[in-house]
């Protein structure tokens, strides 16, 4: 874990520690610092890359010892100058710290001119790789060696600014909280936890926290929501969180997050196969909950709702049926056709009353809502899908800077006509076996009205991929944190 990262405008040599990284492009010329380095280890910094075939290729290494004060020098390759981009980077860095943790190395300074980090955004990306390059979830882990986490503090040296630094350590953190709440099992991580954890979010300034229990959401009319919950022992809770960090009457912009602590499919019970991942279902509420935090540290002058929907879904003899029909929240009535498509339910009642409440500026939901986003894009991107051209170009864009990728599907009307019911206003399934991310995408939004939307389906995404290095080797990503901290960020300018 890396605890601390501090800038200093020594060079890499004059600073004590354990391990020192430095970085080279095609080309391998040694710059002044890189050549103080080299007498630091009495030469044998050139010699070793003279000697070991070392070509500046991204991401291989040299390693050497230096003296006590600095203990060792490892210069990297970072490739091609013209390909190197931000996402490059994150990973990179994501790889040193890897390293840095193999060699068990407590302090590390890194040579920033050497890997182009007096431009903000290289600066920002390579600390986040820092950060969530050396994240490990080890709580449930009764030995002890196997439990320790050992704290790294960095210092990066040279030209580089310290607010970048600091938001790159509030975001890494806040990707890291995202991972940790999606990574507790589900009999700890409940709806109550995540209710605990907006609370504790929301003591910093500029916050309000709301939950509403099961009582609460039925008497507001949220029928959808209230079906799903309505099978489970475990108490389900609606969690509204307001942040007021800009002008007193400004409308908010509004994150809105799935919260499934455990979707067992319900009376459409799931096949037992991989049923252990479903305690992922409430990484849309995570992905909020790390927005939320960046918020809290970072303190933007905007205004920010979020609202999570939190329930398990389970079979029991109080569970809904196939073929019941629910009200939700903006009185449109849903025929449910297979229980195991809860999260539309849920989200169709927070949708719309976000939508209600608060009449946001714009809305983004964040969904782990069907496996089809897997057929369709593996664990490459996410899907999205929305009603207003100007809001997707936001997510592209930020999808861009940030390397969290994205890939619009088309909403045409057609679609639309697929979740039409017989008996009901529609039903919460599309066409068997075509188009499910669609079908999701349609059916929510018949719960935004005219508010800019987005929907983001993260079932491939939120735990899954293994690369670029930063992301981990097993768990939750801590995907969207990232990608939607930009797009706020990004309104304020
Ligand atoms: N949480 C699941 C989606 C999911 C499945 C995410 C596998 C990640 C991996 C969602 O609630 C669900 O069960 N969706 C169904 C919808 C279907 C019944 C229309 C699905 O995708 O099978
Ligand atoms: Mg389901
Ligand atoms: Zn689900």
């Amino acid at each position: 874990m890396v605890k601390e990262i501090k800038v200093s405008s020594k060079s890499a040599d004059s600073v004590k520690a354990d391990l020192c990284i430095t970085g080279m492009f095609d080309g391998k010329s040694m710059s002044k610092d890189q050549k103080s380095l080299d007498s630091v280890c009495s030469g044998a910094l050139s010699s070793a890359v003279e000697l070991s075939g070392f070509d500046a290729k991204f991401g291989k290494s040299v390693q050497v010892f230096g003296n006590s004060s600095l203990k060792r020098v490892s210069v990297y390759g970072a490739g091609d100058k013209a390909e190197f981009k931000t996402d490059n980077a994150r990973d990179l860095a994501a790889m040193i710290v890897k390293d840095a943790q193999k060699h068990e190395a407590k302090s590390i300074t890194v040579d920033a001119g050497s890997f182009g980090l007096n431009r903000d955004a290289f600066c920002q990306a390579f600390c986040e790789g820092l950060i969530l390059g050396a994240y490990s979830f080890n709580e449930y882990k009764s030995d002890k060696k196997e439990k320790k986490v050992t704290p790294i503090t960095v210092t990066v040296t040279g030209n580089a600014s310290a607010a970048m630094v600091n938001k790159a350590l509030a975001i890494g953190d806040s990707v890291s909280l995202a991972r940790d709440v999606s990574n507790h099992p589900a009999n700890i991580a409940t709806p109550t936890f995540l209710a605990n954890h907006a609370k504790r979010i929301g003591k910093a300034k500029n916050f309000k926290v709301k939950i509403l229990d099961y009582k609460d959401c039925k008497k507001l009319g949220m029928g959808a929501f209230c079906g799903v919950a309505q099978g489970a022992k475990e108490p389900a809770k609606a969690i509204i969180m307001e942040y007021m960090g800009g002008e007193k009457g400004d409308k908010p912009f509004a994150l809105v997050g799935k919260g499934l602590t455990f979707d067992s499919g319900g009376i459409s019970l799931k096949p037992g196969a991989k049923m252990d991942e479903m305690k992922f279902d409430m990484c849309g509420s995570s992905t909020v909950l790390g927005v939320m935090n960046a918020i809290a540290e970072l303190q933007p002058k905007m205004n920010v709702v979020a609202v999570i929907g939190s329930t398990e879904n389970m079979p029991g003899s109080n569970a809904q049926r196939p073929g019941d029909i629910v009200t939700a929240y903006n009185g449109k009535t849903i025929e449910i056709l297979n229980t195991d498509a809860e999260g539309r339910l849920l989200l169709a009642d927070m949708l719309s009353y976000t939508v209600d409440k608060y009449k946001p500026v714009g809305m983004i939901d964040f969904a782990t809502l069907t496996g089809a986003v897997l057929i369709a894009l593996g664990h490459k991107s996410s899907g999205v899908m929305g009603n207003n051209d100007d809001l997707m170009k936001e997510v592209k864009k930020s999808s861009d800077n940030t390397g969290e990728r994205v890939w619009e599907l088309p909403m045409w009307e057609e679609y639309s006509e697929d979740i039409k019911s017989k008996i009901a206003d529609i039903k919460n399934l599309g066409a068997p076996m075509q188009a499910g991310t669609i079908a999701g995408g349609v059916f929510l939004q018949e719960f935004v009205g005219d508010t800019p939307w987005v929907h983001m389906d993260i079932a491939g995404m939120a735990w899954g991929p293994t690369k670029p290095s930063y992301q981990p080797k097993n768990g939750a990503t801590g995907y969207g944190v990232r990608i939607v901290y930009d797009l706020l960020e990004n309104r304020i300018k």
